[in-house]
C-alpha cells in the first residue's frame, strides 16, 4: 500500500492534487521551484483562490503536506511521483515538455544517486500523445542509469478537472485513466485512486499513449458539444419562439447526448478549453489526419465570441448611455483566472470602438486589471456596475450578479444582455430591456 506520495508542480493542479492527497491521508510532499509557494504551503495559506483550497491547507499545510524546492527529497521521501507541471502551448498549437522534462531530470538524477529498487514516477500533465515513450522515458533511463520496469516504472494518469471546482473534481471525479508501463504499476495508481477518491469513479487501465490521446480527445468532444448547444442557441435567436434551454433539456435527456455541458449562451474559455482544441488539431496535422470536426470547433467559438460583440454594439446604437458594464470577467464561475474568458474578449473589442467599460467580478478583478491596466473601471459590487451602466452584459452564471440585477432600483434607462438565460423576465419587465442570448428577440 502506497503511503508516501509527493507532487512536482505546485500550480493550479498541483497544489490542489497534493491537499486531496494529504486530506485522504497519504503523507505529501510538495515540490515547486517557487519558493513563495513552497513557503505559502508550509505556513498553511493557500496562495491564491481554489474553491476548498484554503481549508485543505489550514488543516495539511506544514503537517501532512509538506512542501519543498529540493525535487531530491521526493525520491528520498516518498515511492510516487506525480509529476503536474505546465506544458505551455507553442506557436503551432502542440504543447511544450519542457518543464516536465526539466523536472524528471531533477528526479532522475537524484535516483540515479539513491540505493532504493524501485520508484513509480506518474505524468499527469497535459501532453503530446507519445510523449512518454519517446522523450520522458528515455530521459529517465539516461540520467538515472536504470531501465524501464526495472529500477523505475511509468504511468500516465491525466486529470479532468475543471478550474473552480479542483478539489471536488479531484475527489469525485467521474472516470480516471491510466495509461501504465507495467501492470503493477497501473494498478498501484488504481489503488491510489480508490483511497482518494469519496466515490465509484469509472477507472480504465491501458497503454500510456492510448491514455495520452484519452486527454486530449476528452476535452475535444466536450468543446464540440458546448459549440453544437452554442449553434443552437444562435438558431434560436432567429426562429420566433425559439428557446435554446427548452431544447437542450427536451434532447438532453436522450442518453446519447446526456444534458452535462449542453447549454447555449457564451464561447468556452479558460487554460484548457480552447488549448486543448488546438492541441488536437495539431496532433491530427502531426499524424496526417483530417480533424474537420475540431476546425469547426475551434471556429464557432471564435463567431460565439463576435456575435456577443456585435449584439452589444448594435444595442449600445440604441441607447443614449454609451457605459457598458460588463458582469463576470472570469471565463467560468468561482475561479480568478480570466484566460481566454469571453467577458475579456468583448472588454478588448469594446475598447477598439473606444466604448467606456465597468466591470465586476468578485475574484478576477486584479487578473483583469492585468489584461488592461486603467483602460477599463472596475468596482466593488454589481450594484455600482449597474448604476454607471447603459448596457449590462451578464457574462457570468452567478447567483449574486442575478440577484443585484433582479433587485436593482433602475434611475435611468438599462438594457442588460442575459448571456445565460439567468434573470426571470417577470422581474425586471418594465424596469429593463431584456436582451436575451439563445431566444428569439421580437
Ligand atoms: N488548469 C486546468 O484547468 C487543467 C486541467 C487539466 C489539466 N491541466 C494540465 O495540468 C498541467 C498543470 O497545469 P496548471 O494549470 O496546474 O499549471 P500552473 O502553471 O498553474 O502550475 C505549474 C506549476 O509547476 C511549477 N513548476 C514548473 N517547473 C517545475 C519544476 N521543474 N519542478 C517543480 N515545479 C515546477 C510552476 O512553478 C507552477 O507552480 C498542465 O499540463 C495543464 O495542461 C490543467
Amino acid at each position: 500500500m502506497t503511503e508516501r506520495i509527493s507532487v512536482i508542480g505546485l500550480g493550479k493542479l498541483g497544489l490542489c492534487l497534493a491537499a486531496c492527497f494529504a486530506e485522504r491521508g497519504f503523507k505529501t510532499l510538495g515540490v515547486d521551484i517557487e519558493e513563495r509557494v513552497v513557503n505559502s504551503v508550509n505556513q498553511g495559506n493557500a496562495p491564491w483562490f481554489e474553491s476548498g483550497l484554503d481549508d485543505l491547507l489550514v488543516k495539511h499545510g506544514g503537517k501532512t503536506l509538506r512542501a519543498t524546492t529540493r525535487h531530491k527529497e521526493a525520491i528520498e521521501q516518498t515511492d510516487v511521483t506525480f509529476v503536474l507541471v505546465a506544458t505551455p502551448s507553442n506557436p503551432d498549437g502542440s504543447f511544450s515538455n519542457r518543464f516536465v522534462e526539466s523536472a524528471l531530470r531533477s528526479l532522475a538524477e537524484a535516483l540515479r544517486a539513491n540505493p532504493k529498487p524501485q520508484h513509480l514516477f506518474v505524468i499527469s500533465s497535459t501532453v503530446m500523445p507519445g510523449s512518454t515513450e519517446a522523450s520522458f522515458i528515455p530521459l529517465i533511463e539516461k540520467y538515472s542509469g536504470r531501465k524501464l520496469n526495472q529500477g523505475f516504472s511509468v504511468c500516465y494518469d491525466p486529470d479532468f478537472v475543471a478550474l473552480g471546482n479542483v478539489i471536488k473534481g479531484f475527489l469525485r471525479p467521474d472516470l480516471v485513466i491510466i495509461g501504465e508501463s507495467n501492470s503493477e504499476a497501473g494498478a498501484q495508481i488504481e489503488a491510489i485512486h480508490h483511497q482518494m477518491c469519496e466515490n465509484q469513479p469509472a477507472i480504465s487501465r491501458m497503454s500510456i499513449v492510448s491514455a495520452e490521446v484519452a486527454k486530449v480527445c476528452l476535452n475535444a468532444y466536450i468543446t464540440t458539444k458546448i459549440s453544437f448547444a452554442n449553434s443552437v442557441a444562435n438558431l434560436c435567436e432567429r426562429i420566433p419562439g425559439a428557446d435554446v434551454d427548452a431544447i437542450t433539456k427536451g434532447i438532453g435527456a436522450d442518453k446519447r447526448i446526456s444534458p452535462h455541458y449542453f447549454q447555449g449562451g457564451l464561447a468556452f474559455g479558460g487554460t484548457c478549453f480552447p488549448r486543448d482544441t488546438q492541441v488536437y488539431m495539431a496532433v491530427a496535422e502531426r499524424y496526417g489526419v483530417q480533424a474537420d470536426i475540431i476546425h469547426a470547433v475551434d471556429k464557432v467559438n471564435h463567431y460565439q465570441n463576435q456575435h456577443l460583440a456585435e449584439t452589444v454594439l448594435r444595442e449600445l446604437e440604441q441607447v443614449e448611455n454609451k457605459t457598458v458594464g460588463v458582469l463576470g470577467l472570469a471565463f467560468t464561475p468561482n475561479t480568478p483566472v480570466v484566460v481566454e474568458s469571453p467577458a475579456i474578449k468583448l472588454i478588448a473589442e469594446l475598447l477598439k470602438h473606444d466604448v467606456r467599460v465597468v466591470a465586476y467580478d468578485s475574484l478576477a478583478i486584479d487578473n483583469a486589471r492585468g489584461v488592461f491596466g486603467s483602460a477599463v473601471e472596475y468596482v466593488e459590487s454589481a450594484e455600482a456596475c449597474l448604476e454607471q451602466a447603459g448596457i449590462a452584459v451578464l457574462t457570468l452564471r452567478d447567483t449574486e450578479i442575478k440577484k443585484t440585477v433582479e433587485n436593482f432600483a433602475v434611475l435611468q434607462p438599462l438594457t442588460v444582455v442575459d448571456c445565460w438565460r439567468m434573470i426571470d423576465p417577470k422581474t425586471i419587465a418594465g424596469k429593463m430591456k431584456n436582451v436575451v442570448i439563445g431566444r428569439f428577440q421580437a
